[in-house]
């Protein structure tokens, strides 16, 4: 399987109607975990480089809720850029893929579902340990 493959692009569906949109995630049916943590990030913008880590142990969901930013993921051997653009999609990310998110527009705001309660003790926040425990280095 590619890299892309191993994270592929969700789309959501949509229940709106003409009231507005209205988008359902449900942990372990439109995406591939139970749901344990939520975060979002804002007010970053297009200077900022955020993520630079891989995690041992969680496995994550990113959607842009508004605005826009990128993701560019690597497994140390393939690499690929995501846009996130739209809050009906998002994009998996399984355990041990390093992440950089990035272009941030002034309005995005960046929601992640998470597989784990946190624990920083799972990050990989060292490129070149990254390397080592994929074997690369
Ligand atoms: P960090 O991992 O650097 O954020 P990002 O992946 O968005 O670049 O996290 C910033 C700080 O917040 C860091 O001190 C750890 C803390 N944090 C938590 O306590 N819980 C969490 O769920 C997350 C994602 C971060």
């Amino acid at each position: 399987m590619t890299l892309q493959e191993r994270c592929p692009i969700l789309h959501f569906g949509d229940l709106g109607d003409e009231r507005g949109k209205l988008v359902v995630i449900e942990g372990g049916q439109a995406i591939p975990f139970e749901i344990k943590r939520v975060f979002y990030i804002y007010d970053s913008d297009a200077t900022v480089v955020r993520g630079q880590h891989a995690n041992r142990e969680s496995e994550f969901v990113l959607i842009n809720v508004a605005g826009k930013s990128k993701v560019r993921i690597t497994d140390g051997k393939e690499e690929f850029v995501a846009v996130l653009d739209r809050p009906m999609m998002g994009i998996y990310i399984p355990k041990m893929v390093w992440k950089d998110m990035y272009d941030f527009s002034p309005d995005s705001v960046l929601l992640v579902l998470a597989s784990t309660h946190y624990d920083g003790g799972e990050y990989i926040r060292d490129y070149d340990t990254y390397l080592q425990e994929m074997g690369i280095k």
